[in-house]
């Protein structure tokens, strides 16, 4: 068993993240660690695995008190970490990733060491293409290529922090299954995530981080989500559905026979024609390699098509981003660190990353630290215990996954674009964060804006929109419209 008792962290920056948070890991269960945006709970787990080191307070490892001086340190004692988007080393093939830092001592040969490798992943079912590039793995694979790690390595403490955001349905099914699996085994999980009824089908206990306290622990099959969200924000959720839909505005994006067929690296598009219409939300699912990403490069002008016409309130689009955004176009990729912000710029920088074209020729810093002083309003993003504002010449990557992903996407709103496009809005996002998106895109379609979303994750974008376009094989296979019969089922079937 693993206890954390009274542990506290507070930042360079002033910022207190832990103020005396605890947590109870038992052998054999599954932890659900909740709690809303910059509530503590990654910096938590930092300190447990030695990314961090506590000011104060005592991690226990069946009951010895311990210090870890690092990440290494932690895996010797057997506790691992599995991240949304897993650091593994690029350019060498799959099983070397797994295997590298594994080789005991002067007994290792490579042919060994592989063996090692696939025996886990025969054993755990894990289908991985062991000689493929680890470069070209998606998410989900990279998931598991840090879970093959972590038993290659013998640990039997698991944390996984927020890894469901970026995989479909399938694969949390998959993955959910895996847990239940080294549970069975006697490895104890802890499982951090936004989606409350998914986790609280795994769990067997739950604990709530609340400003970096932890305020209740219990069993899983005590609480439900009402109970959950009122002590994570301290408050009832004002939840905001879509809007019903005013009239038929113009077409803001029309998109004509679009094929994208020359690039080896991305899947195919054949043959799309869509149209979006001022004044409405829409959606585009499917599965992977099913064609999504790419059409969501070429209409954001990151890919030139082969063939067809894309037009934006009535511009052509060239394959190039600025002809996007001069056009009336604003998007928010899915990845948020490599392509919305620069980590290492200040916060200030990455805010104004847009806005400072707005004011032409001179930059004019009481304008743009007025625009971020705004942007900062509008996200109230609680900043740490004392709720003061932060400086925003902080660097960028010192905030968590949801105030960075909150402060991006408010980025993106404030250019009041005519089409905004969203890639995966709702990961990182905490309930509450959620339902404020939600309010958002209704005030975007009622000021006669249009909003298209590229997500996998179906219970949120099935509410939300008004008209969901299905790819397949690079094709718009099915068009779901209004709101009659099951959306979720038929969105589902049209996807595999
Ligand atoms: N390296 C850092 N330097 C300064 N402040 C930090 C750093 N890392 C985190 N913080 C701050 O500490 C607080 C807790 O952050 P943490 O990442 O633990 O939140 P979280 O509960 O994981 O949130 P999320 O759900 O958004 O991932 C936040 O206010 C965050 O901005
Ligand atoms: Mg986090």
């Amino acid at each position: 068993m693993i206890t954390l008792t009274g542990i506290e962290k507070t930042f360079s920056n002033g910022v207190k993240a832990l103020d005396g948070a605890s947590l109870e890991l038992q052998k054999g269960e599954i932890h659900a660690v909740l709690g809303e945006n910059g509530a503590g709970k990654s910096t938590l787990m930092h300190t447990l695995v030695g990314f961090l080191k506590a000011d104060a307070g005592t991690i226990t490892v069946d009951g010895k008190e311990r210090r870890f001086s690092g990440y290494i340190d932690a895996i010797h004692a057997g506790i691992g970490i599995v991240k949304q988007h897993p650091l593994i080393v690029d350019g060498f093939p799959s099983w070397v990733v797994c295997a590298l830092g594994a080789e005991d001592g002067f007994l290792f040969t490579p042919k060994k060491l592989r063996a090692r490798v696939e025996s886990i992943c025969e054993e755990w079912g894990f289908h991985l293409p062991l000689d493929r590039d680890s470069s070209s793995l998606t998410a989900s694979q990279r998931q598991i290529v840090a879970v093959v790690c972590l038993l290659l390595r013998g640990c039997s403490v698991f944390i996984f922090d927020e890894v469901t955001a970026v995989l479909s349905l399938y694969e949390t099914e998959r993955l959910f299954a895996l847990l239940g699996r080294l549970k069975q085994n006697g490895a104890s999980i802890a499982l951090i995530s936004h989606k409350l009824d998914e986790t609280l089908s795994v769990a067997d206990r739950v604990t709530v981080l609340r400003r970096g306290k932890t305020i209740a622990s219990f069993g899983a099959k005590e609480s439900n989500r009402e109970t959950l969200n009122a002590l994570m924000f301290g408050k009832g959720l004002e939840v905001e559905g879509r809007e019903a839909r005013g009239g038929e505005g113009g077409k803001i994006l029309c998109v004509q026979n679009l094929a994208v067929t020359g690039n080896a690296e991305l899947p195919f598009l054949w043959d799309v024609t869509m149209s979006v219409v001022r004044g409405s939300i829409v959606g585009v699912a499917g599965v992977r390699d099913s064609g999504t990403e790419t059409l969501e490069l070429v209409l954001t002008g990151f890919l030139k098509q082969d063939s067809g016409t894309i037009r934006l309130n009535g511009i052509e689009m060239d394959g190039y981003p600025r002809t996007f955004r001069d056009a009336g176009g604003a998007y928010l990729a899915a990845d948020r660190i490599g392509v919305c912000l620069a980590p290492n710029l200040s916060l200030w920088d990455n805010l104004v990353i847009h806005a400072h074209r707005k004011n032409c020729f001179f930059l004019d810093k009481s304008f743009l630290n007025d625009w971020v002083d705004s942007l900062l309003e509008k996200t109230k993003v609680q900043w740490g215990k004392e709720e003061k504002g932060r400086s925003f010449k902080e660097t960028a990557r010192f905030f968590s996954g949801g105030q960075l992903q909150r402060l991006v996407l408010e980025r993106e709103l404030a250019e009041n674009a005519g089409l905004l496009v969203l890639s995966e809005p709702f990961w990182g996002l905490d309930t509450q964060a959620c339902a404020h998106l939600v309010q958002k895109l209704n005030s975007v379609t009622r000021r006669g804006g249009a909003v298209l979303i590229f997500s996998a994750d179906i219970d949120n974008l099935v509410p939300l929109c008004d008209e969901i376009f299905v790819l397949r094989n690079g094709r718009i296979v099915e068009i779901i419209r209004g709101t009659a019969g099951n959306r979720k089922q038929r969105l589902v079937k049209a996807m595999v």
